[in-house]
């Protein structure tokens, strides 16, 4: 197993030495290494088993650092990170030629964020180089946001675990860019669209819901749990699978007790971000324990809200 600690110093030897090492972020805990280190992002690719197609985010600690590998070219972009920097948000921006392809999977744009975490925001700002970062997952399955959980699934393929806790937001980072003049949200995360909206006014969702391998990270089969999860009207699926042993994802009022179901509630206040911060460890809990199926209903489709739907519909068996 990985050692686990909270030593920024060994972190930052270990990363300049072309070592992984999972490091804590307030969205989910990123496996990260060298960005600028070719032999270092290889080995990201193949801990995670993440196909070469599926280009990851450069992690820096400000907009000075984002200057050294991307354009800021666009004013709404620009604005946005002034905004939300340190935060949930990443933005693609065109690339400079210091950023390896393999980083950006040979595209011109390339995914950078400020995470906001003390811990991490410390590391990168005594590093040289940016910090590529993908969810500390094994390609497909559901987000860590607790060390343990990196340990569990990745410990014994990387160097050193920063633990910085639990994270605080608990969902992935909304990714952000600009199509043909219109700004456009790519992934739904941890800043809600109408917080983006608010800033610049309206944007455009290309959230793409295909199994198309072009389409970067949006893959449909993702964030799974390893036993089959449903989406509906919770009562009929209870009744469905009334035989089985069953976790039931809920928001708000608890339901009654029912034989054989046990209720995992996101949030008993119905508050979106606490559902968010519940989501992926619920998850995690309700596929290693002993159930045979996971049932939810939709969220309120705001705030978080759409993110959390996104994900539970990735999440989603499908027929
Ligand atoms: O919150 C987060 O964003 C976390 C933490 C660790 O920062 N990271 C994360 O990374 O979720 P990952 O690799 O699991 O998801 C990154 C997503 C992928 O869907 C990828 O396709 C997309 O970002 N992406 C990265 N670079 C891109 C680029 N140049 N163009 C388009 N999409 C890109
Ligand atoms: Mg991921």
């Amino acid at each position: 197993m990985a050692h686990i600690g909270n030593d920024i110093f060994k972190a930052k030897e270990l990363l300049q030495k072309g070592q992984l090492v999972a490091i804590p972020t307030e969205t989910v805990y990123g496996l990260g290494a060298n960005a600028l280190d070719e032999k270092a992002i290889l080995k990201v690719f193949e801990v995670k088993q993440r196909p070469f197609f599926d280009p990851l985010i450069i992690h820096v600690s400000g907009i000075d650092q984002a200057l050294n590998y991307a354009e800021f070219n666009d004013e709404r972009l620009k604005k946005l990170a002034q905004k939300f920097w340190p935060g949930p948000l990443t933005l693609l921006l065109p690339k400079k030629n210091n950023v390896p392809d393999l980083v950006t999977s040979g595209l011109s744009q390339v995914a950078v964020r400020v995470p906001n975490h003390e811990l991490t925001l410390q590391l990168l700002k005594q590093l040289n180089f940016p910090v590529a970062a993908p969810s500390a997952n094994p390609f497909g399955y559901v987000s860590p946001t607790e060390a343990e959980h990196v340990n569990k699934q990745l410990g014994d393929k990387i160097d050193y675990i920063l633990d910085g806790g639990k994270c605080t937001v608990g969902i992935e980072s909304t990714i952000v860019g600009v199509e043909e003049g219109e700004v456009c949200v790519y992934r739904l995360g941890g800043l809600a669209i109408e917080e983006i909206e608010k800033e610049i006014g309206k944007v455009s969702l290309r959230i793409n819901n295909s199994s198309d391998p072009k389409a970067p990270g949006q893959l449909k089969n993702h964030y799974a749990p390893n036993i089959p999860l449903y989406i509906g009207d919770r009562a009929q699926l209870i009744a469905k699978f009334t035989n089985k042993k069953t976790a039931a994802i809920c928001f708000g009022k608890t339901p009654l007790q029912t034989q054989n179901v046990t209720f995992f509630n996101l949030s008993e206040k119905e508050n979106l971000n606490e559902a968010a911060i519940n989501l992926f460890s619920f998850l995690r809990i309700a596929g290693e324990g002993d159930f045979d199926v996971i049932v939810s209903e939709p969220l309120p489709d705001k705030g978080l809200g759409r993110a959390i739907n996104d994900r539970l519909r990735r999440a989603e068996t499908k027929i």
